[in-house]
């Protein structure tokens, strides 16, 4: 490490971050998962406490040591993770959920190992509804409070990443986007990553290619200017 001053530009500022994926359980040892590792949230939470601010990790299924000065909250399921965020989102200046959760859960929790039964083939999984966190979260902010939503895209027949993101930011009513286009699979688990941030009024800043370390520092850079200013 060199011995360059880190610009304190969120020195005050009070910072929640989820990171990682959420696990639905179908019975006492299998769910349903995702990739997600978690890099790129620890990332953004180590740089976030690196320029001063005070933050809060709600970390879901992640196997990563806790960055320096981070409170971590370990949670495993959509729901754990959506409780968390509700409780500790009340005094935070910035939300960022970078979080994976799962869109579905299974529909019942077995309380014991399921058996496969050799004589037929097996039942399908019925799944429900996820509460949907980031809208929640926008829904009950306080004045204030800037909540920045992560979406991991791809192409297709309907669109570009592009298109489908800003339609996302839409829908999800947050102040910025930040979006990852995964089309060409490289981003799950890899230490490198490189993204734009949409804005709700409709602009875009590409965060140049680089590790997830640097990616987290520019999208600070990008999302810091947008807070209000510190209250005196
Ligand atoms: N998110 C959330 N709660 C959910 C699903 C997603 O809070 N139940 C958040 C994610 O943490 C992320 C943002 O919403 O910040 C976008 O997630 P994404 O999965 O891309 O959006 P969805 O609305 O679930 O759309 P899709 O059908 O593309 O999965
Ligand atoms: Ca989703």
């Amino acid at each position: 490490h060199g011995a360059e001053a880190l610009a304190q530009d969120l020195a005050g500022r009070r910072v929640l971050i989820s990171a990682g994926g959420t696990r639905e359980p179908l019975d006492p040892v299998r769910y349903l998962g995702n990739r997600s590792s978690g890099k790129q949230g620890y990332a953004l939470a180590r740089v976030a406490a690196a320029r001063g601010a005070e933050v809060v990790l709600v970390a879901a299924n992640v196997e990563l040591p806790a960055p320096f000065g981070v409170r971590v909250v370990a949670v495993g399921t959509a729901e754990e993770l959506r409780t968390a965020m509700h409780a500790e989102a009340k005094d935070a200046d910035v939300v960022v959920m970078a979080a994976a959760v799962a869109d579905f859960r299974p529909a019942t929790v077995a309380g014991a190992k399921l058996k496969k039964d050799s004589a037929s083939e097996p039942d399908s999984v019925a799944l429900v509804r996820n509460p949907d966190v980031l809208a929640e979260l926008v829904g009950s902010r306080p004045a204030g409070q800037l909540v920045v939503g992560f979406a991991a895209e791809t192409g297709d027949a309907d669109g570009d990443v592009l298109t489908h993101a800003r339609a996302k930011l839409a829908r999800k009513g947050c102040d910025l986007l930040v979006v990852n286009d995964v089309s060409a699979g490289q981003v799950f688990g890899r230490s490198e990553n490189s993204v734009v941030v949409l804005a709700a009024d409709g602009s875009a800043a590409a965060v140049p290619h680089g590790s997830k370390d640097a990616v987290a520092a520019g999208i600070w850079t990008t999302i810091t200017p947008q807070l209000p200013p510190p209250p005196p």
